[in-house]
């Protein structure tokens, strides 16, 4: 257990194991010998069918059920009567909504989650599931199959149905040997693979430093992968914005929701990269962002004045490493932490606005972080602007709710409902901006944190501490160890209500991580009260969760109506739907071997659930042993295998989608920016160095993501979800279709191996092909100051000259390089099974055309994607080109063919196709000469042969991206 305390928070509280918590579980009135119990006796069956009605077009059916037996009466009485509806949505989602009859419950509104309904034409024959049709009489049971192999998708045969006010209790079975990824947010010791050994995992976002294994997190997504065996794959979101725990064994999977109401999607697949499509077609899919937002980021808690944070951007150019954009942390608010204000001694607002005019001069970015809660200090605008448009939460009393953050007593705007809240912000915003414009936004602490989780507190006057505290100036020095040890423990005056509220004490307790209380702190731990109410009338219990998401939501509209650019938004709390609008890092780790590999997890989980720009702190946020919070020499790496490890980390980092270097202050953490070692200094340049030249592919990926959903970083197990071994190869992960990153993840390690899925891969750094036939580790040499790197076959990937800002590469001459496959496409439909690999672009339509077109050929396909970043991209204003390229089975002719699906925006006529590599092509006499040329035109194409590598290279092309073309060439 890691005894870590809030982001920032420096206090030394009481370790409290989590194996402690779990013995004490039952003390907290789980009945059962088992908290995974769920199972009731046949004759038990909670519900029973009383009526059912079938949807007028033959699809779907609405039931009603009457309670039957109602056990576990100390978590409240049962519902009486349900309304269930099984709803098709489309061919592969189905829809399944059980909810009290007659009563109006809480429901993620539709401003987070826009309810799609069912496509229209839907036919009964399309679908690729079926549901059992209810019986009158018969007890509850939803059991849906996959129509083609009659597959298990969701089954609660043998498992207690429970809807009750503030229990509700939903579980299916899971085969034992299917695996299961997705929900969190935890931070889980088996990495992305969900462990099924009666784990719980809780959902209820917490300022829990992601360093802490197995409690629930900054974030909230109640959705889950499953994996079958043979590779099929389907997806299930319970949509539910309430607390909860699920709990996972080797059977079954079990959601218990403290509110709200049962809305299931199910999502068919059948392959991985599938399901999250479908998932993201609910949800909304990832938000496209600016290019620049690709490149590389630094950030640090404690760069105590302007001046120390100009000489991190001169370390960087002195060190002539790429640096795109530093995040100005909360040194440069104003006094009590003001929010979007400037500090007028560390931080003034002139300065920093000729700064920022300087970065972006060079092409540089700057993005200040905003935390939620707003300092109550009359006199102060945004509070007092607050006050007069009614846009605080409220506590019981109807008063605006007083948590404790940064500025010390502090209340939190309603980004949910309250009906100013837009304009309010937009004041607010448009007033800061100005001061110096800044390029994104960092939402931080937007769980939302409370140092005081109160029903309702005030400032105690007759306090002479606290009023100090309230008053005091932030030091100029900023002396962090002093100025924040107060501000972390609560100073408010609280008072707890008469009555206890079934709010702040649900009969039904989660397992909510919490300092000093193991898996049991109460729902008001570190958070605002769940009694809080917003605009709406609805309680934070039942919003609590969307506090994060409605945050981004707000700022990315705000950021968007004054700058008229599109936004870079980073949010530390998500709930689905987030990633339409916010970018994500994972929060706050720790320097350690252990953490580089639950970085990778972090971010394929973000990414499976649609917020593809997600990053981790790279070598942590802070730097200690597990069991101590406050950094010291003696329980810290030793200096020699911090560097090593910032050295791994930072060649791993840099092809997180989001990379940035983040840490905390000096009292928690020694330095490490990458210029502050040679070695590292060198593997920066090295890692990003290649980074930087494949930006457009990255972006093109990023593109995809964004129009047709699915992932960014994605696990190794996408390319081929039926080789087990894949399924657990969480160290790894793809970045797009094409590009695989398996990096040194322990300390004195110069010899890996990772796993490859069949197919050929090709060393990024020098183009070298490898075949593996059946999937399994393979041996690498990778010293420090390398990182692997592996392009697929099958795949055609643009990429640029290095250039030190993200703007000089963006135009820069394009070469295409195209792997070529291990095998000639089967030319049949691919995507419709899961068995066996897959080739890259499966799912988009020009690369499943070219699959099915050259059948027997070696195809392959990859996209470019250019824009200027504008708010929305169409065909008007991006280029938008695929490219295939079919080779005959022996390797030694072929085309390659571009699709032009939009030819506008600032990369038309801009961006030139220059050469063209084709890799893996089988060794041929040393003096084999290729030619090459392009269709109906007469450009002087030279092609060469490098027999070493089987590199095949096209030069002298010099084409516009956007125009058509076929290049022949044979050797
Ligand atoms: C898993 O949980 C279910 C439902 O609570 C229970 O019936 C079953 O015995 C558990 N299985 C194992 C292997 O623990
Ligand atoms: C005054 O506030 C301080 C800081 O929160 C607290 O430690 C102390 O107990 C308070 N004193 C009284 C008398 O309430
Ligand atoms: C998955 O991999 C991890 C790390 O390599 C290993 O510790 C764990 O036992 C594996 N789990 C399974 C289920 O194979």
């Amino acid at each position: 257990m890691l005894p870590l305390q809030s982001n920032k928070a420096l206090v030394l509280l009481v370790a409290v194991f989590i194996s402690r918590a779990f013995c004490t579980a039952a003390g907290v009135g789980l009945p059962d010998a088992s908290p995974l119990d769920t199972r009731g006796h046949a004759t038990q069956a909670t519900y029973g069918v009383s009526s059912v009605t079938r949807g007028d077009d033959g699809l779907g059916y609405a039931a009603q059920l009457d309670l039957s037996n109602d056990p576990l009466p100390q978590y409240g009485p049962s519902f009486q009567q349900l309304t269930w509806q099984v709803s098709p949505e489309t061919p592969s989602r189905l829809r399944v909504q059980i909810s009290p009859t007659g009563v109006k419950r809480w429901q993620v509104p539709d401003s987070i989650v826009p309810r799609p309904g069912a496509a229209a034409g839907l036919t009964a024959s399309s679908l690729l599931y079926d549901v059992s049709l209810p019986e009158p009489g018969a007890p509850f049971n939803l059991q849906v199959t996959r129509r083609a192999t009659g597959q298990t998708i969701f089954d609660t045969t043998g498992h207690q149905f429970i809807f009750k006010d503030q229990f509700i209790q939903l579980a299916t079975n899971v085969p034992a040997d299917a695996d299961l990824y997705g929900l969190g947010e935890a931070t889980l010791r088996t990495g992305l693979l969900l462990p099924r050994n009666g784990s719980i995992i809780t959902l209820w976002a917490r300022d829990v430093a992601a360093a802490v294994t197995d409690w629930n997190l900054y974030s909230a997504h109640p959705f889950y992968l499953q994996v079958n065996k043979d590779g099929t794959s389907h997806g299930v979101l319970l949509l539910n914005s309430n607390g909860m725990d699920v709990l996972l064994n080797q059977t079954s999977l079990t959601y218990r929701a403290i509110g709200g109401l049962v809305e299931l999607y199910l999502f068919l697949g059948p392959t991985p990269e599938a399901v999250i499509r479908q998932y993201h077609e609910l949800i909304g899919k990832t938000a496209m962002q600016p290019y620049w937002a690709l490149g590389a980021h630094q950030a640090r808690w404690g760069y105590q004045n302007l001046s120390v944070f100009e000489d991190v951007v001169s370390n960087y150019s002195a060190a002539g490493l790429p640096l795109e954009n530093i995040f100005a942390d909360i040194e440069y608010q104003g006094d009590n932490f003001r929010t979007m204000t400037f500090s007028e001694d560390r931080y003034p607002a002139a300065k920093m606005k000729a700064f920022a005019a300087k970065l972006h001069a060079r092409g540089q970015h700057w993005v200040p972080i905003i935390n939620p809660a707003v300092g109550a200090q009359p006199g102060f605008r945004a509070f007092d602007e607050g006050n007069r448009d009614d846009v605080w939460i409220k506590d019981t009393s109807g008063r605006p709710y007083v948590g404790q953050v940064w500025p010390g007593a502090a209340v939190y705007p309603d980004y949910l409902a309250a009906p100013n809240i837009s304009s309010w912000l937009q004041r607010q915003l448009t007033t800061f901006y100005r001061q110096a414009p800044f390029d994104g936004m960092w939402l931080d602490m937007n769980e939302a944190s409370n140092f005081c989780g109160g029903q309702v507190c005030e400032v105690d006057y007759s306090n002479a501490t606290s009023v100090y505290y309230l008053k005091q100036k932030t030091p100029k020095d900023f002396d962090l160890t002093d100025f924040f040890k107060p501000r972390v423990t609560c100073w408010l005056s609280c008072k707890q209500p008469a009555v206890v509220s079934s709010l702040s004490s649900p009969p039904y307790k989660i397992h909510n991580g919490g300092f000093g209380f193991g898996r049991q702190a109460p729902l008001q731990s570190g958070v605002i009260h769940p009694t809080a109410v917003h605009a709406d009338g609805s309680t934070e219990y039942d919003a609590h969760n969307l506090y994060g998401t409605t945050m981004a939501m707000r700022f990315h509209a705000a950021f968007t109506a004054i700058t008229g650019k599109r936004p870079f938004i980073l949010s530390r709390s998500s709930f689905p739907g987030a990633g339409r609008f916010a970018a994500r890092w994972t929060g706050d780790n720790v320097a350690r071997w252990d953490e580089l590999f639950h970085s990778i997890a972090g971010v394929l989980n973000n990414n499976m659930w649609g917020i593809a720009l997600a990053g981790a702190d790279i070598c942590g946020f802070y730097d200690m042993a597990p069991e101590h919070h406050v950094w010291s020499a003696e329980h810290a790496l030793p200096e020699a295998e911090y560097e090593e490890l910032c050295n791994r980390w930072t060649m791993a980092g840099a092809f997180y989608p989001f990379s940035r270097n983040h840490l905390a202050a000096n009292h928690l953490t020694r330095a490490h920016e990458p210029y502050r070692w040679q070695s590292v200094a060198a593997a920066h340049r090295k890692a990003y160095g290649l980074r930087y030249q494949l930006l457009t592919y990255i972006y093109s990926s990023l593109f995809v993501a964004h129009s047709r959903g699915g992932t960014l970083a994605r696990p190794l197990l996408f390319t081929d979800s039926s080789d087990a071994a894949a399924r657990n190869a969480t160290a790894q992960w793809l970045l797009g279709e094409a590009l695989l990153v398996s990096p040194v993840i322990t300390p004195n390690t110069t010899r890996i191996t990772p796993h490859f899925t069949a197919g050929s891969w090709y060393n990024a750094w020098d183009l070298t092909r490898m075949d593996v036939t059946t999937g399994g580790p393979v041996a690498l040499d990778v010293p420090l100051g390398e990182v692997a790197v592996h392009f697929r076959g099958g795949a055609v990937i643009p990429m640029q000259p290095y250039a030190n800002v993200t703007r000089d590469v963006r135009y820069a001459p394009v070469t295409l390089i195209v792997t070529l496959p291990a095998q000639p496409s089967s030319g049949s439909q691919a995507a419709a099974t899961a068995q066996g690999p897959l080739p890259p672009h499966v799912l988009d339509e020009p690369c499943a055309a070219a699959l099915a077109r050259h059948a027997g050929q070696l195809v392959s396909c990859g996209l470019l994607y250019s824009d200027g970043d504008s708010l929305q991209v169409s065909e008007d204003n991006t280029v938008q080109v695929w490219y295939t390229a079919a080779t005959a089975p022996a390797g030694r002719s072929g085309s390659v063919r571009s699709t032009v699906k939009a030819n506008a925006g600032p990369g038309s006529g801009k961006l030139r196709i220059e050469s063209l590599i084709i890799a893996g092509v089988p060794t041929q006499a040393a003096d084999a000469a290729p030619t090459a040329s392009i269709a109906g035109q007469d450009v002087e194409a030279r092609a060469s042969y490098d027999a070493a590598t089987g590199v095949v290279k096209i030069e002298g092309i010099n084409l516009e991206a956007g125009q058509a073309f076929e290049l022949n060439w044979s050797i």
